[in-house]
């Protein structure tokens, strides 16, 4: 499994992935979007790639078929956790997998303003599966607030056992042999899907099984 950034001749990938009720049910407005909305994410994401480094990235399996979208978003306090798989691949652990390798990605590339260090998530109420990869990977529920007009339970990376503090926030320590282990790479080795040199992830897991 890799974690890349994108190319224009992703866009049918992302558009399937943003057409399926099922996966947009808790996203969103929850209802399926349009290849129109789908190209908006995509320059979007590619944007933000180009000026921050960040951004919602690519999953896919070592074969290149797209297995959904994770990365970050921006939220008051520093980065939202976020990520979309294609029904065919829940409940495998994926999502948790991924979400391992965006916490230690983040804690990696920290913000050298401490104020904006947190890393945070908003779960609409009823996501109960994103809930749980959540609580796998360390995050502990806030309070429930309204997100973009929709009810959501707020979520903040807190401290598992091995953890320093930041700033009063408790963050896991990316150094930590015990963490899952993941491979960091840059665009010197993915060229075509970096237009400026950006890290990417790479979760270091094995394909999925079909
Ligand atoms: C949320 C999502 C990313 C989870 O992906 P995934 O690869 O299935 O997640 P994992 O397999 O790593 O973990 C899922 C966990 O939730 C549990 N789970 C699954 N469905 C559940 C449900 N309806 N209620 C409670 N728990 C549930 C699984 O049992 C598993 O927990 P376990 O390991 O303790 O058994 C995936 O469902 C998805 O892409 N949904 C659509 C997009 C979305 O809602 N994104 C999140 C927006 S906040």
């Amino acid at each position: 499994m890799r974690i890349t950034t994108w190319l224009d001749s992703d866009l049918q990938d992302l558009a399937e992935l943003h057409a399926d009720p099922v996966t947009m049910r808790f996203i969103g407005h929850g209802r399926p979007e349009t290849v129109d909305e789908a190209r908006s994410r995509l320059l979007e994401y590619r944007s933000e790639q180009g000026q921050r480094g960040w951004t919602k990235w690519r999953v896919e399996d070592n074969d290149g078929g797209m297995i959904g979208r994770a990365g970050f978003g921006e939220c008051d306090a520093g980065r939202e956790l976020a990520y979309a798989l294609r029904p065919g691949h829940w409940n495998r652990g994926l999502a948790t997998e991924i979400a391992e390798a965006l916490v230690r990605w983040h804690l990696e590339h920290l913000p050298t303003d401490p104020a904006s260090s947190c890393l945070c998530a908003y779960v609409e109420v009823g996501n109960d599966a994103s809930v749980r990869v959540l609580q796998k990977v360390g995050f502990t529920f806030v309070d429930r607030r309204s997100y973009k007009c929709v009810p959501c339970d707020f979520f903040q990376l807190s401290a598992p056992s091995g953890t320093r503090a930041v700033d009063g926030n408790f963050l896991v320590d990316p150094f930590d042999p015990n963490v899952v282990p993941i491979r960091i790479r840059d665009s010197a080795r993915n060229p075509d899907r970096g237009g400026t040199p950006q890290d990417v992830a790479d979760a270091g897991a094995g394909s999925p099984t079909p």
